[in-house]
């Protein structure tokens, strides 16, 4: 497969000479252009900020997914707040009786690098709250050393339970045999490429091999009967992804396409107009601010995203403003 010309494209690890400045220098950042990254890939603060934007989605044909900010938990304390908050939001979306919703959550935020019983525990709470409502949860991947763990229990919570899916990352050298375990397990699969910078024992970091990847696990996915969320903004997958869908005759309801919220949007309503399922996710949470530093110092790419906007409205930048002025974000 050809990768349409885009040899020497970033690989995973390349920081361009500006990006690197700004990973670098995000500690000196102040908190209000830090939190311009927030603000870019979060609803707000609170859950009724998701809620509006979800019921915004769901008035354009999209479906959402509702997550919040935030990421391994320093004790056990935060995480049973956090089961509070999950509660709450599962019930919120149901009140509201918007279709097809869902829940994401992270296991480090469930307590994985704590006690792993204990975030087994909290993922089983949470997902029985869901069951109950009929719901699905994802459980989204993080960084290589918790994809094991994060796999065996996704895996065991779908065998007793059935309401939530895996999600496998495309760079990762390992994912190809990962798919086949999720295969035979027939379980519904969220295909990314991978957010996270790793090593090159562990991962590819040619940004053609992983869109090359990206495919070849789609297309096993995708002819092992599994319901895929094609979680991509690179139109070059996703007219992949409509290739395949095409050649093996599937219909709408075996595959949905997944986005960020406020990432590509003219791909998003291109795809609802098709008359393909889209589904948004939707971030919120106070935890923004060190969401935003994590995001900007991990992976130079999104410092890549974040300075155009920056820069883009930096002149409109006029010293000490909330940095969340203009929130609730609107669709
Ligand atoms: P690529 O990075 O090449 O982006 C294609 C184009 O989309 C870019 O050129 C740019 O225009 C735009 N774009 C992409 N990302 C952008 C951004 N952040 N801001 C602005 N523009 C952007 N990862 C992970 O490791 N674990 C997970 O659980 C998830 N979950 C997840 C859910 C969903 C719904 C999505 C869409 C993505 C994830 N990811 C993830 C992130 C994923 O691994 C990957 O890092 C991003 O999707 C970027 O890769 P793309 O496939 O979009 O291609």
């Amino acid at each position: 497969m050809s990768t349409g010309g885009r040899k020497g494209k970033a690989c995973q690890s390349n920081m361009g000479p500006l990006n690197r400045v700004i990973a670098n220098s995000v500690p000196f950042m102040p908190k209000s252009l830090i939190g311009r990254v927030g603000r870019r890939y979060a609803a707000g603060e609170e859950l009724e900020d998701a809620v509006r934007v979800v019921e915004g989605l769901s008035k354009e044909g999209c479906l959402a997914t509702v997550g919040m900010l935030g990421e391994h938990a320093p004790d056990e304390r935060h995480t049973r707040g956090k089961l509070d908050e999950y509660r709450q939001a599962l019930d919120a979306l149901e009140k509201q009786g918007f279709k097809g919703y869902r829940v994401a959550v992270k296991l480090t935020d469930l307590g994985l690098t704590l006690d792993r019983e204990l975030c087994r525990k909290n993922l089983e709470e949470i997902l029985l709250h869901a069951r109950q409502r009929a719901r699905f949860l994802e459980v989204d991947m993080e960084e290589s050393p918790f994809v094991s763990d994060t796999l065996d229990m996704v895996l065991d919570m779908h065998e007793r339970h059935g309401n939530t899916g895996a999600v496998v990352q495309a760079y990762l050298r390992r994912t190809l045999e990962d798919v086949q375990r999720l295969v035979e397990a027939r379980i519904p699969v969220r295909l990314v490429k991978g957010v996270y910078v790793e090593s090159r024992e562990v991962a590819y970091r040619d940004y053609d091999i992983i869109r090359e990847n990206y495919v070849l696990l789609l297309e096993e996915l995708l002819r092992g009967g599994i319901y895929v969320g094609i979680a991509t903004h690179d139109e070059y997958l996703t007219w992949h992804a409509l290739r395949l869908i095409h050649r093996m005759g599937l219909t709408k309801d075996q595959y949905e396409f997944q986005m960020i919220m406020g990432v590509q949007e003219e791909l998003r309503r291109i795809l609802v107009e098709a008359g393909h399922r889209v589904r948004v996710t939707v971030l919120f949470g106070k935890d923004w601010y060190e969401y935003s530093l994590r995001r900007l110092k991990e992976n130079p790419k999104i410092a890549g995203y974040v300075t155009r906007d920056v820069l883009g409205s930096l002149a409109q930048f006029a010293g000490p403003r909330s940095a969340f002025e203009g929130w609730p974000r609107r669709i």
